[in-house]
């Protein structure tokens, strides 16, 4: 599946923009401020119905204006034609729309197209909190296997029941007798996300190390799954969480399972988070975008739309040369660049080029020829 076409209305900076995009890689450049990202978050927003930049979604209405509107062009495997369209107005509920019929959420439609991003705040991913990159890896599970993303909700809300338990107590509203059944719901549930966690790390890791590898990162890079608990099953997690009890009532919420889980990004077996240098990050969030590009590949049958924001800055001219070879496999992507000369074969005559300013695209005359 892939977007052949987007078209704004009152998005951001632009009243009005229509694109055509290359089934291959397409650039989109311009200079500060000249609407690229824009455009980007603009594509996200038709393929998912939300944005990958703010949560206050007010933000894409285009200032003075009231209803921003965002339309893809889809084509599948076969050359069937299939459109997503998006249409926002603050206060009002989002008009979401899948080859013209209304629905509730665009996550469930089964022709949209599965959309990777990069944008420079995700380093976070690599820099930041295990809670950022817990959340992430949940996500991996779900956009995998679908019917794998109930196992965090269902561990979720166990955990926030255990905690109410856990208030209850200590305000002297309930007895601890009842803990010992909460606590095997509990572990039964962390178990299962243990598992599902557990498999898409080892998806994922040879993937990360080899593409660590193809992007000069140097050799020797892992994923690594850290859980906290060791428990053999849920019995011997129910077991932990009873040890901790005193320490849990005391203060007043759970500190043992999966919510306490990290995924370590390593090289040479050191943290790339603590010892990472700028550019080794990066590489590093890359190689993992990419390494789950692959792995959803393989389980859904699909590649992801590669949305790349501002990617080369950062990097030296072989390391964009590495990546602009691992981009121009196969697949779609959408790169962003104040300089069109950072992006290593981008006047290939298979590259479309979108030339950005002041809210208004350009194609290039160079690829229109
Ligand atoms: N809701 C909005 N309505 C109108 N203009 C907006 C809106 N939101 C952002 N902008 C404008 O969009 C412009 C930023 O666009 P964008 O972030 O796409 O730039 P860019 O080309 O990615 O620049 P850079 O190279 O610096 O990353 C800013 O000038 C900003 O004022
Ligand atoms: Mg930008």
């Amino acid at each position: 599946m892939f977007a052949t076409r987007l078209r704004l209305r009152d998005f951001r900076s632009y009243e009005r923009a229509e694109i055509e995009l290359g089934a291959g890689l397409t650039v989109v450049h311009g200079r500060n401020g000249a609407g690229k990202t824009n455009l980007l978050e603009a594509l996200y927003f038709g393929c998912t119905g939300r944005s990958c930049r703010t949560s206050n979604e007010r933000e894409v209405v285009r200032f003075d204006a009231e209803t921003a509107r965002v339309e893809v062009d889809l084509r599948d495997a076969e050359g069937r034609r299939h459109a997503l369209a998006v249409g926002f107005s603050p206060g009002e509920t989002k008009r979401l729309q899948a080859d013209g019929v209304l629905v509730e959420r665009l996550v469930d439609v089964e022709m949209r197209p599965l959309v990777c991003v990069f944008m420079p705040d995700r380093l976070e991913l690599v820099k930041g909190p295990p809670a950022l990159r817990r959340s992430h890896i949940d996500q991996v599970i779900a956009a995998s296997w679908p019917g794998r993303s109930a196992t965090r909700r269902a561990y979720g809300r166990a955990l926030a029941q255990r905690n109410a338990l856990l208030a209850a107590i200590r305000s002297g509203r309930a007895s601890r007798d009842s803990l010992p059944a909460w606590d095997a719901e509990l572990a039964r549930h962390a178990i299962a996300l243990r598992d599902d966690r557990a498999a898409v790390v080892e998806l994922l890791a040879p993937r990360f190390d080899a593409l660590a590898a193809a992007l000069g990162l140097g050799a020797g890079a892992q994923l690594r799954y850290r859980p906290r608990s060791k428990a053999a099953d849920a019995a011997g997690l129910a077991a932990e969480l009873a040890e901790r009890v005193e320490s849990d009532l005391e203060r007043g919420f759970s500190g043992h399972g999966p919510h306490r889980d990290d995924v370590a990004l390593l090289r040479g077996g050191r943290e790339l988070r603590a010892y990472g240098s700028q550019g080794e990050q990066r590489l590093a969030l890359l190689a993992l975008l990419l390494a789950e590009r692959e792995a959803l590949a393989e389980a859904r049958d699909t590649l992801p739309l590669m949305l790349l924001d501002d990617v080369m800055s950062e990097l030296d001219p072989d390391r964009r040369r590495m990546l602009a070879d691992l981009l121009s496999g196969a697949g779609q992507s959408v790169i962003t660049t104040t300089d069109l000369a950072h992006v290593p074969g981008a006047d290939r005559a298979n590259v479309t080029r979108l030339a950005v300013a002041g809210g208004v695209v350009l194609r290039d005359a160079a690829a229109a020829a």
